[in-house]
């Protein structure tokens, strides 16, 4: 069946969480969660708590999205979230080939949240 090969997930969570996170006092937290490249964009932000909390949605939606297609035992860190130069969201996952992901995320000053469009080619 074609539906069988897509799958769908969404997070919702309050900023709040990542208020007064720093790269000094919080790498390790940080560096559980997410990559350098993702800790990078966001610190490069005026607000990066609401950018890290965009991405902490976004690799929860992708979770619930592979759940979908039957794919577990993914980490945190082996989503990672970048941002083309428009600034349009991807996602990276080099541990399962032939999976294809559309994701897209926003933020106000209390919630992020994000959508997650995944498929498998077989
Ligand atoms: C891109 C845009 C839609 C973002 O919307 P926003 O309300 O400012 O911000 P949101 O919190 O909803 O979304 C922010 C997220 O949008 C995503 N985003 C940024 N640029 C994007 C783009 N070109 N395409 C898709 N998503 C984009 C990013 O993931 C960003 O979060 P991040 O920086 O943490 O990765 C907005 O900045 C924009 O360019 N709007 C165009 C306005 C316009 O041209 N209007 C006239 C026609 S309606």
């Amino acid at each position: 069946m074609f539906f069988e090969n897509f799958s769908i997930g969404t997070d919702i969570e309050e900023i709040e969480r990542f208020n007064n996170k720093t790269i000094e006092k919080d790498s390790r937290f940080l560096n559980y969660i997410f990559t350098n490249n993702e800790i990078a964009y966001c610190f490069s932000k005026k607000f990066p708590q609401r950018h890290l909390c965009a991405r902490f949605c976004g690799k929860e939606a992708v979770v619930k999205a592979l759940y979908g297609l039957g794919i577990e035992h993914i980490t945190y860190k082996e989503i990672e979230i970048l941002n083309k130069e428009t600034g349009l969201p991807y996602v990276n996952i080099k541990k399962i080939p032939g999976i294809k992901i559309k994701i897209s995320l926003s933020h106000s000053k209390k919630y992020a949240t994000a959508n997650v469009l995944a498929y498998k080619n077989n």
